[in-house]
């Protein structure tokens, strides 16, 4: 059973797993240089591992993965790519991260989170749980976007639309998809010290080359329904569908959001 759960407020499953691949192609090659960090005989949770993409990544480096997630659906499909990749190094643990400390306590070297803080209220709270998680000395690698701001050449106010959308709606879901430009004051309140920190942009993706371009159009799409339940008009909803699809139809070079990426040790 799920203790404190804390809803997911974005599709699960099979529904945003083609737009969370699309996230790995152009953030992974960013994401592994910070494993470097931690050494190889260790045991790391993938904290919300999604369709498990990075689980894979720490499975080949590390001795052990725990593929941790909220959600029964990402769990199957990150489950299912590990049996493929004949990865035996990785558990998978259907929790809510909240739930964690109990089960965890002082158990693992290291934690791995990319894309999950902004998904959560009480920042704080969550590092302190995670940090008991950590045996003394441990690691945790958090990657959480710096500013949410996409841009493209030439500029598209689909694009633009979307993106001005979907922070407005995670404010009002009382998110805070910048959570990165605070996480260093979050880690040193939660007792963290920070021995790595820096803010990456990955390399820009054209549109045309399928299906990296079309991650705007994904998140519009699998947000929508989430869209209209917080309140906003589904004209609005379907005006910026049909800019953006008008907008990529045409040759775009995007510029995906900038991440900040912390290296901290308990
Ligand atoms: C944006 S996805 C990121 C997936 C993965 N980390 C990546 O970078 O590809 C966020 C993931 O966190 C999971 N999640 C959200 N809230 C959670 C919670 N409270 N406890 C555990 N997992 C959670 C979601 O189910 C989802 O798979």
């Amino acid at each position: 059973m799920i203790e404190n759960e804390t809803k997911y407020v974005v599709e699960v499953g099979v529904a945003d797993s083609l737009r969370l691949d699309i996230l790995n192609i152009i953030f992974t090659p960013l994401s592994i240089k910070l494993l470097d960090f931690v050494p190889m005989q260790s045991t790391v949770i993938d904290l919300g591992c999604g369709n498990g993409c990075m689980s894979l990544e720490l499975a080949k480096r590390f001795d052990y993965v725990i593929a941790v997630d909220n959600s029964a659906e990402q769990l199957q499909i990150a489950r299912k790519s590990a049996e493929q990749a004949k990865a035996s190094n990785i558990e998978f643990l259907q929790t809510d991260v909240n739930s964690l400390r109990k089960l965890l306590s002082s158990k693992v070297d290291a934690i791995y989170c990319r894309f999950i803080l902004m998904h959560l209220k009480n920042h704080i709270e969550v590092l302190q749980a995670l940090k008991d998680c950590l045996k003394k000395g441990g690691y945790i690698i958090i990657e959480e976007p710096y500013t949410y701001s996409v841009t493209s050449s030439p500029h598209s106010i689909g694009i633009a639309h979307a993106i001005e959308l979907h922070l407005a709606w995670s404010r009002r879901m009382g998110l805070d998809f910048e959570v990165g430009s605070r996480l260093a004051g979050y880690l040193k309140s939660a007792g963290f010290n920070i021995i790595h920190d820096k803010i990456v942009s990955p390399a820009p993706v054209k549109s045309f080359q399928k299906p990296e371009g079309d991650v705007i159009k994904l998140l519009h799409k699998n947000c929508k329904q989430q869209y209209i339940e917080a309140g906003f008009a589904i004209s609005e909803m379907n005006r910026v569908e049909r800019e953006i699809e008008k907008d990529m139809a045409n040759e775009l070079e995007i510029q995906p959001i900038s991440i900040a990426q912390f290296v901290a040790r308990k």
